[in-house]
């Protein structure tokens, strides 16, 4: 008999969580404002609320952060890193910043002016967020594909050549680089083919314009190549990831994702202007060129995290158990986003709460029903996360409206899973009851998911 697969690991740490009441989770979601992100966590039994800094760190990861070392300038732990990014990425010129969006921060103050286009598939929220507050349209070409959710492609994030080409044809001028965000997260944590990266690349050289990839789960976008892409079943996670990265100039990395830390980002690029202009606005944002807002230790950590996470067994072990809960949901005749994507599950809120209207917001209604349910904590991609429109200023209900259960690496197991899943078959099974949703009652002017109060209808 074959055996069964198991986890690539074993636990050393753990931490407890509790179980709470119904009548508890009424009250603490209601002084929330009904918006999962004002919950305070110890309030949550199971937190999927995203896969970002939440990830357990291995013991070799731990065992670099004693040796950190905390120098301002030239740290061993800075160089550690960078060497580890050049292996990985191909690129020479690494600058650390405290996360993502403060990549995204420095290198756009660079690259991002008034009135510019950045095309590419489904921006991410702060990185739109990073373009639009410089007066700046970000242009989402992804192919259609994506927005069915019950199509199941192998690579749903791809950037749609023909949008993307006629984009260009028409605004090149105004065009300062193209995006490309590995794996496309807003469309369901879908992977980019490597077809699709030299497709891109090429009409980019076309119209000579530089390819930045938003990088967050770069990894976990090795992993769908390797799998379900001809011709790489046989090359190494870190063969394909050098691969990906010739057909870029530059990237941005939150690595609380695939680095496996708790907190850090960085910026890597072989355009030396590029790098030239950042290192200005990292010192004036983030710390000298050698930190940029990261400690000693978490660069040693993070330089181990990615060479941890850019070995198969570790992808597999992740991935898996993403595909696990899918099954499970499978059983129940859940819908989400078909095939689960690489980081988490993404319920499309409107196919299971078909009474409650797009106005109302299904899917930030599916994530307070879940947790009353069972206290498990989700997240809204959907309406309330498009935000308004920058100029019309209406909501904007174009795209899918997600419920997204993010997996933390390596912190629960398939037991969790199946807590998860129940629970949302019962909140599937009274879904006939749920005729309303929310309201907005109050709500910032950009990324307004965060901080936004909503009230029950
Ligand atoms: N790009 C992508 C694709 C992301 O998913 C995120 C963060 C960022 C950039 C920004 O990175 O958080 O380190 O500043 N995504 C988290 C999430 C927050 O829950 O999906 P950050």
């Amino acid at each position: 008999m074959e055996l069964p697969f198991a986890e690539s690991w074993k636990i050393k740490m753990v931490e407890s969580i509790r179980k709470s009441t119904r009548k508890e989770r009424e009250q603490w979601i209601k002084e929330a404002y009904y918006n999962v992100f004002q919950l305070k966590a110890e309030h949550v039994y199971i937190d999927l609320l995203t896969d970002s800094g939440t990830n357990a760190m291995s013991d070799r990861q731990w065992a670099g952060m004693m040796i950190g070392d905390e120098s301002y300038a030239g740290a061993t732990s800075f160089f550690k890193m960078k060497e580890m990014i050049n292996e990985i990425t191909g690129f020479e010129y690494v600058l650390p910043t405290h996360q993502g969006r403060a990549a995204e921060n420095v290198l756009f103050s660079c690259l991002v002016k008034e009135g510019d286009y950045i095309p590419g598939n489904s921006h991410f929220d702060t990185t739109k967020g990073h373009i639009e507050s410089r007066k700046a349209f970000a242009v989402d070409c992804t192919v259609d594909e994506a927005k069915n959710t019950q199509l199941e492609v192998p690579f749903k994030g791809n950037v749609d050549p023909d949008k993307l080409d006629k984009f260009l044809s028409e605004k090149a001028d105004k065009v300062p680089f193209i995006i490309i965000t590995i794996t496309n997260n807003t469309a369901g944590g879908q992977p980019v083919s490597m077809e699709n990266l030299r497709q891109v690349k090429k009409i980019a050289d076309k119209y000579k314009k530089p390819v930045l990839f938003d990088s967050a789960r770069f990894a976990e976008n090795a992993y769908f190549i390797k799998i379900r892409e001809k011709g790489y079943e046989n090359k190494t996670i870190k063969e394909i990831c050098r691969e990906m990265f010739t057909y870029a100039d530059g990237m941005t990395m939150s690595a609380k994702k695939d680095a496996v830390v708790n907190m850090g980002g960085f910026i890597a690029t072989n355009i030396q202007d590029w790098y030239d202009c950042a290192k200005v606005y990292s010192i004036v944002y983030e710390g000298f060129i050698t930190y940029g807002g990261m400690n000693g230790r978490d660069m040693n950590a993070l330089a181990i995290g990615l060479d941890e996470n850019t070995e198969f067994e570790n992808l597999e072990t992740r991935i898996k158990q993403v595909q696990y809960l899918a099954q499970r949901l499978d059983e129940f005749n859940i819908p989400y986003q078909r095939p689960a994507g690489g980081h988490a599950i993404f319920i499309d809120a409107p196919k299971v709460l078909t009474h409650v209207p797009k106005e109302e917001f299904p899917a930030q209604t599916l994530t307070i029903e879940l947790y009353l349910e069972a206290g498990i904590r989700g997240c809204e991609i959907g309406y309330l996360l498009a935000d308004r429109d920058p100029i019309t200023r209406q909501n904007r209900f174009g795209g899918n409206d997600f419920l997204r259960l993010a997996i933390p690496r390596r912190v629960y197991t398939n037991n969790h899973m199946d807590v998860i899943a129940v629970a949302l078959k019962n909140v599937f099974d009274r879904r006939e009851q749920i005729t309303r949703g929310v309201k907005i009652a109050w709500e910032a002017d950009i990324m307004r998911h965060f901080t936004v109060k909503l009230e029950r209808l």
